[in-house]
């Protein structure tokens, strides 16, 4: 088969990995691609939200499958136009993607169908908004509905803050128009964690648990970014608590998705609170997460081109698959200045003696007369594994060390911040 990967970042290069072990993938592609994406695929020079450009290449091209990875095109609908264009593709439709693409209908369904998730109320009139902010007190979460780049959210400490998060997001746009909807809702606390599921509109069967540390700084402080770094299992995940989220989260919410007549195909992204009054959701992605993605598929012992069909064929219940008995860390190496501003075109050097003892995963990468140099905030996830989660930290912090480009930052804390 020939095969398309939508994206660019880290996760791309992590199913690009993964699917170049496949032996039912005879080329594979990815647009736009990195440096280190171009080690396993060929790379092609169409922006991951330019649908029909996408479209185009993939009919021009062959192509016999595309995986759509980031949020931004399945929001915009390029699985249905590939479908369109009688080019099968793995992800949700839009109409399904929307479960991350709008907070505002994400709690309308969780409410409907009794998910548990933080209790909340939709505005579009500011004074509506700063009324039930008043009313309810704080700590309370303000954010705003559409995608946002994970910046939309304020989990504000005082009813002030609360109010001017509101003000910004409703009265100064500061997230153009995906601020017009606000959701505001109650905060919640317990430890965060990712489950990654596939689902092929009908079951759903959720990968080996996983948790991101989306704060820049050691110690949760900073601001928050893209991720930092993921390990998978995290041990609050317990059987126990597993059971609870198969049964009154993930079951429900593919089969609520069904009965709206929005049946999901590909990856739900649960975001999850274990919470002293059980598990619950802080929010659907339609995607893998970046990096849990890194982490989790490196424990994947299957063919992902295998499981792909499976989800878009509705026979994901009879895929042969399983978890090898380790764990993983994905430990992210950034760009100084990450989430804000950052150079560009650093060169990066350690890389193939790193890629000895872990997989080195490119996210922001590129090559600049035959030198692999910085393209972005995120730049590198390196990703190890262990017998236990201890020697995965260890041996990925033990074989980034001979990384090292000009104000390279991580965390030193990841895996054991929470
Ligand atoms: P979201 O984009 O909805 O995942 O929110 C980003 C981050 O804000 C989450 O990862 C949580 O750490 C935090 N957050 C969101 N909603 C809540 C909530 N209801 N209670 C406490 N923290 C929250
Ligand atoms: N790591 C968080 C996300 O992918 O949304």
């Amino acid at each position: 088969m020939k095969v398309l990967v939508v994206g660019g970042g880290g996760r791309e290069h992590a199913i690009c990995w993964k699917l170049a072990q496949s032996p039912k993938v005879t080329e594979l592609f990815c647009a736009p691609g990195n440096a280190g994406i171009a080690q396993v695929a060929k790379c092609v020079n169409v922006k991951a939200t330019d649908v029909d450009g996408m479209v185009q290449w993939a009919r021009d091209n062959a192509m016999d499958f595309v995986v759509v990875a980031p949020d931004d095109p399945l929001a915009l609908g390029m699985v249905d136009a590939l479908e369109a264009a009688g080019i099968p593709a793995f992800g949700p439709r839009a109409n399904a993607a929307i479960i991350e693409a709008s907070k505002a209908f994400s709690k309308e369904l969780m409410k409907k169908y009794h998910i548990p998730t933080a209790k909340y109320e939709t505005f579009t009139q500011l004074d509506k908004a700063l009324a039930y902010i008043e009313e309810q007190g704080a700590p309370i979460v303000v954010k705003a509905d559409g995608l946002a780049l994970g910046k939309g959210v304020v989990v504000a400490s005082t009813v002030e803050d609360a109010k001017t998060a509101a003000r910004e997001m409703m009265e100064d746009k500061k997230f153009g128009e995906s601020g017009s909807t606000v959701v505001i809702e109650e905060c919640m606390t317990g430890p965060e964690i990712t489950v990654l599921a596939f689902a092929d509109g009908e079951h759903v069967r959720p990968m080996i648990s996983s948790q991101d540390h989306k704060r820049a700084f050691d110690g949760n402080q900073g601001p928050n970014t893209g991720g930092m770094g993921a390990i998978a299992p995290p041990p609050q995940y317990t059987p126990e608590v597993a059971k609870r989220c198969v049964e009154e989260i993930f079951q429900p919410t593919v089969a609520a998705l069904k009965a709206e007549g929005r049946p999901f195909h590909g990856v739900v992204y649960f975001g999850l609170m274990l919470t002293p009054d059980g598990p619950k959701v802080v929010e659907y992605n339609a995607r893998f997460g970046d990096p849990e993605c890194q982490a989790v598929l490196s424990l994947l012992d299957g063919d992902l081109m295998d499981i792909f069909t499976a989800c878009r064929e509705g026979t994901l219940d009879k895929a042969d698959f399983s978890w090898k008995e380790q764990a993983a860390c994905c430990l992210v190496l950034a760009s100084g200045g990450y989430p804000l501003d950052y150079k560009k075109g650093c060169p990066i050097s350690g890389l193939e003696e790193a890629g000895k003892s872990a997989v080195v995963f490119h996210a922001g990468t590129a090559e600049k007369n035959g030198q692999i140099v910085t393209n972005g905030g995120r730049v590198l996830g390196v990703t190890a594994l262990g017998d236990t989660l201890e020697h995965a930290i260890a041996n990925a912090y033990a074989a980034a060390k001979p990384i090292s480009f000009q104000d390279m930052h991580f965390r030193t804390d990841i895996g054991h911040a929470f």
